[in-house]
Protein backbone atom coordinates (compact mmCIF):
# COMPACT_ATOMS: atom_id res chain seq x y z
CA UNK A 1 0.00 0.00 0.00
CA UNK A 2 1.56 3.37 -0.95
CA UNK A 3 2.12 6.40 1.46
CA UNK A 4 -0.58 8.47 0.25
CA UNK A 5 -3.21 5.45 0.12
CA UNK A 6 -2.47 4.71 3.71
CA UNK A 7 -2.75 8.30 4.52
CA UNK A 8 -6.28 8.79 3.25
CA UNK A 9 -7.18 5.59 4.76
CA UNK A 10 -5.84 6.88 8.20
CA UNK A 11 -7.70 10.33 7.94
CA UNK A 12 -11.30 8.90 6.58
CA UNK A 13 -11.50 6.16 9.65
CA UNK A 14 -10.72 8.93 12.15
CA UNK A 15 -13.17 11.55 10.12
CA UNK A 16 -16.03 8.78 10.14
CA UNK A 17 -15.26 8.03 13.82
CA UNK A 18 -15.12 11.87 14.24
CA UNK A 19 -18.37 12.05 12.28
CA UNK A 20 -20.38 8.95 13.91
CA UNK A 21 -20.43 9.36 17.03
CA UNK A 22 -22.56 12.10 18.37
CA UNK A 23 -24.77 10.81 15.81
CA UNK A 24 -27.98 8.47 17.37
CA UNK A 25 -29.51 8.70 14.18
CA UNK A 26 -27.70 5.02 12.40
CA UNK A 27 -28.67 6.15 8.97
CA UNK A 28 -27.08 9.30 9.15
CA UNK A 29 -23.56 7.56 10.06
CA UNK A 30 -21.31 6.68 7.62
CA UNK A 31 -20.60 3.35 9.59
CA UNK A 32 -16.99 2.40 8.05
CA UNK A 33 -15.98 -0.82 8.14
CA UNK A 34 -13.14 -1.37 10.83
CA UNK A 35 -9.99 -1.00 9.16
CA UNK A 36 -8.88 -4.94 10.37
CA UNK A 37 -12.25 -6.07 8.24
CA UNK A 38 -11.26 -4.50 5.86
CA UNK A 39 -7.56 -5.35 5.75
CA UNK A 40 -8.97 -8.97 5.63
CA UNK A 41 -11.05 -8.65 2.58
CA UNK A 42 -8.43 -7.17 0.94
CA UNK A 43 -6.51 -10.11 1.43
CA UNK A 44 -9.26 -12.28 0.17
CA UNK A 45 -9.46 -9.87 -3.20
CA UNK A 46 -5.56 -10.98 -3.15
CA UNK A 47 -5.03 -14.77 -2.18
CA UNK A 48 -8.40 -15.36 -4.79
CA UNK A 49 -6.64 -12.87 -7.93
CA UNK A 50 -10.40 -11.78 -7.56
CA UNK A 51 -10.71 -9.73 -11.08
CA UNK A 52 -14.32 -8.91 -10.46
CA UNK A 53 -15.44 -7.37 -6.86
CA UNK A 54 -19.26 -6.18 -6.41
CA UNK A 55 -19.98 -3.96 -3.15
CA UNK A 56 -23.28 -3.34 -1.57
CA UNK A 57 -23.12 -0.26 0.56
CA UNK A 58 -20.18 2.39 -0.03
CA UNK A 59 -20.60 5.01 2.32
CA UNK A 60 -18.40 7.21 1.33
CA UNK A 61 -15.76 4.86 0.24
CA UNK A 62 -13.88 3.95 3.05
CA UNK A 63 -14.15 0.01 2.37
CA UNK A 64 -14.09 0.66 -1.77
CA UNK A 65 -10.52 2.22 -0.95
CA UNK A 66 -9.20 -1.04 0.29
CA UNK A 67 -10.37 -2.74 -1.78
CA UNK A 68 -9.65 -0.86 -4.99
CA UNK A 69 -6.18 -1.11 -4.11
CA UNK A 70 -5.96 -4.93 -3.99
CA UNK A 71 -7.53 -5.21 -7.55
CA UNK A 72 -4.92 -2.41 -8.79
CA UNK A 73 -2.73 -5.24 -7.54
CA UNK A 74 -4.60 -8.01 -9.35
CA UNK A 75 -5.09 -6.00 -12.45
CA UNK A 76 -9.53 -5.90 -11.68
CA UNK A 77 -12.27 -3.80 -11.19
CA UNK A 78 -14.83 -2.84 -8.19
CA UNK A 79 -18.14 -2.03 -8.69
CA UNK A 80 -19.78 -0.88 -5.36
CA UNK A 81 -23.24 1.00 -5.05
CA UNK A 82 -24.81 3.00 -2.52
CA UNK A 83 -28.53 3.83 -2.64
CA UNK A 84 -28.10 7.38 -1.04
CA UNK A 85 -26.52 10.03 -3.89
CA UNK A 86 -24.42 12.34 -1.57
CA UNK A 87 -22.41 9.21 -0.33
CA UNK A 88 -21.68 8.09 -3.59
CA UNK A 89 -20.44 11.63 -4.72
CA UNK A 90 -18.29 11.79 -1.61
CA UNK A 91 -17.01 8.10 -2.58
CA UNK A 92 -16.25 9.30 -5.83
CA UNK A 93 -14.25 12.31 -4.47
CA UNK A 94 -12.54 10.27 -1.75
CA UNK A 95 -11.67 7.03 -3.98
CA UNK A 96 -10.03 10.37 -6.31
CA UNK A 97 -7.92 11.52 -3.30
CA UNK A 98 -6.74 8.31 -3.02
CA UNK A 99 -5.71 7.72 -6.18
CA UNK A 100 -7.61 4.49 -7.10
CA UNK A 101 -10.59 5.87 -8.86
CA UNK A 102 -9.61 4.21 -11.99
CA UNK A 103 -10.02 0.95 -10.28
CA UNK A 104 -13.57 1.12 -9.46
CA UNK A 105 -17.19 1.80 -10.90
CA UNK A 106 -19.44 3.57 -8.65
CA UNK A 107 -22.91 3.23 -8.95
CA UNK A 108 -26.07 4.96 -7.40
CA UNK A 109 -28.91 2.85 -6.92
CA UNK A 110 -30.10 -0.22 -5.28
CA UNK A 111 -27.78 -3.06 -4.97
CA UNK A 112 -30.83 -5.38 -5.64
CA UNK A 113 -31.04 -4.04 -8.32
CA UNK A 114 -27.18 -3.99 -9.17
CA UNK A 115 -27.36 -7.99 -8.56
CA UNK A 116 -30.41 -8.29 -10.52
CA UNK A 117 -28.22 -6.61 -13.59
CA UNK A 118 -25.12 -8.78 -12.60
CA UNK A 119 -24.47 -11.81 -15.22
CA UNK A 120 -24.17 -15.47 -14.41
CA UNK A 121 -21.06 -16.30 -13.06
CA UNK A 122 -19.37 -13.12 -12.97
CA UNK A 123 -18.01 -12.03 -9.49
CA UNK A 124 -15.34 -13.53 -7.37
CA UNK A 125 -16.17 -11.86 -4.41
CA UNK A 126 -19.39 -9.99 -3.25
CA UNK A 127 -19.27 -7.79 0.02
CA UNK A 128 -23.07 -7.49 1.50
CA UNK A 129 -22.49 -4.05 3.78
CA UNK A 130 -25.94 -2.56 3.77
CA UNK A 131 -29.09 -3.20 5.11
CA UNK A 132 -29.42 -6.78 6.36
CA UNK A 133 -32.56 -8.04 6.71
CA UNK A 134 -32.66 -7.75 2.77
CA UNK A 135 -29.55 -10.56 2.46
CA UNK A 136 -32.06 -13.57 2.29
CA UNK A 137 -33.77 -11.74 -0.39
CA UNK A 138 -30.08 -10.91 -2.24
CA UNK A 139 -29.72 -14.94 -2.21
CA UNK A 140 -31.20 -16.52 -5.53
CA UNK A 141 -28.82 -13.69 -7.09
CA UNK A 142 -25.83 -14.14 -5.22
CA UNK A 143 -25.76 -17.95 -5.88
CA UNK A 144 -25.85 -17.18 -9.36
CA UNK A 145 -23.37 -14.22 -9.62
CA UNK A 146 -20.62 -15.98 -7.95
CA UNK A 147 -17.85 -17.76 -9.68
CA UNK A 148 -16.84 -21.31 -8.89
CA UNK A 149 -14.69 -20.78 -5.67
CA UNK A 150 -16.13 -17.28 -5.16
CA UNK A 151 -16.17 -15.34 -2.06
CA UNK A 152 -19.51 -14.28 -0.32
CA UNK A 153 -18.23 -11.83 2.73
CA UNK A 154 -20.78 -9.97 4.75
CA UNK A 155 -19.71 -7.24 7.79
CA UNK A 156 -21.40 -6.93 11.24
CA UNK A 157 -22.05 -10.69 11.83
CA UNK A 158 -21.04 -10.14 15.23
CA UNK A 159 -22.10 -6.62 16.01
CA UNK A 160 -25.02 -7.61 14.36
CA UNK A 161 -25.44 -11.23 14.81
CA UNK A 162 -29.38 -11.33 15.22
CA UNK A 163 -29.72 -9.33 12.22
CA UNK A 164 -27.54 -11.56 10.32
CA UNK A 165 -28.69 -14.91 11.54
CA UNK A 166 -31.38 -15.79 8.80
CA UNK A 167 -28.74 -15.51 6.19
CA UNK A 168 -25.96 -17.24 8.08
CA UNK A 169 -28.24 -20.02 8.39
CA UNK A 170 -29.55 -20.34 4.81
CA UNK A 171 -25.93 -19.62 3.59
CA UNK A 172 -24.45 -23.05 6.13
CA UNK A 173 -27.37 -25.32 4.39
CA UNK A 174 -25.86 -24.68 1.10
CA UNK A 175 -23.52 -27.79 1.15
CA UNK A 176 -21.28 -25.94 -2.20
CA UNK A 177 -20.44 -23.65 0.36
CA UNK A 178 -17.97 -23.42 2.97
CA UNK A 179 -19.14 -20.86 5.74
CA UNK A 180 -16.90 -19.53 8.63
CA UNK A 181 -17.33 -16.54 10.83
CA UNK A 182 -14.42 -14.55 11.79
CA UNK A 183 -13.81 -12.79 14.59
CA UNK A 184 -12.24 -9.38 13.28
CA UNK A 185 -13.95 -5.73 13.77
CA UNK A 186 -17.59 -6.40 13.77
CA UNK A 187 -17.32 -10.01 12.53
CA UNK A 188 -16.53 -11.18 8.77
CA UNK A 189 -18.74 -14.11 7.89
CA UNK A 190 -17.53 -15.81 4.99
CA UNK A 191 -18.77 -18.45 2.61
CA UNK A 192 -16.65 -19.70 -0.38
CA UNK A 193 -18.32 -21.41 -3.20
CA UNK A 194 -16.39 -24.85 -3.20
CA UNK A 195 -18.35 -26.59 -5.38
C1 LIG B 1 -22.52 0.26 6.64
S1 LIG B 1 -22.63 1.50 5.41
C2 LIG B 1 -21.40 0.98 4.24
C3 LIG B 1 -20.00 1.24 4.72
C4 LIG B 1 -18.92 1.06 3.68
N1 LIG B 1 -18.89 -0.28 3.15
C5 LIG B 1 -17.58 1.39 4.29
O1 LIG B 1 -16.99 0.50 4.93
O2 LIG B 1 -17.15 2.54 4.15
C6 LIG B 1 -24.14 1.06 4.62
C7 LIG B 1 -24.45 1.80 3.35
O3 LIG B 1 -25.43 1.05 2.64
C8 LIG B 1 -26.24 1.95 1.92
N2 LIG B 1 -27.47 1.23 1.54
C9 LIG B 1 -28.56 0.96 2.31
N3 LIG B 1 -29.47 0.26 1.61
C10 LIG B 1 -28.94 0.09 0.37
C11 LIG B 1 -29.38 -0.57 -0.81
N4 LIG B 1 -30.58 -1.19 -0.85
N5 LIG B 1 -28.59 -0.57 -1.89
C12 LIG B 1 -27.39 0.07 -1.86
N6 LIG B 1 -26.90 0.70 -0.77
C13 LIG B 1 -27.67 0.69 0.33
C14 LIG B 1 -26.42 3.13 2.86
O4 LIG B 1 -26.77 4.30 2.16
C15 LIG B 1 -25.05 3.20 3.54
O5 LIG B 1 -24.23 4.18 2.92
Amino acid sequence: MDARLARVLDDLHREGRAHDDPLADRLLRLRNMTPDAARLISTLIRARRATSVLEIGTSNGYSAIWFADALRDTGGRLTTVDIDADRVTAALANLERAGVLGYADVLHGDGADTLAATPDASVDLVVLDAERPAYVDYWPHLRRVLRPYGILAVDNAVSHRAQVAAFRELLASQHEFAVDLHEVGDGVLTGIRIR
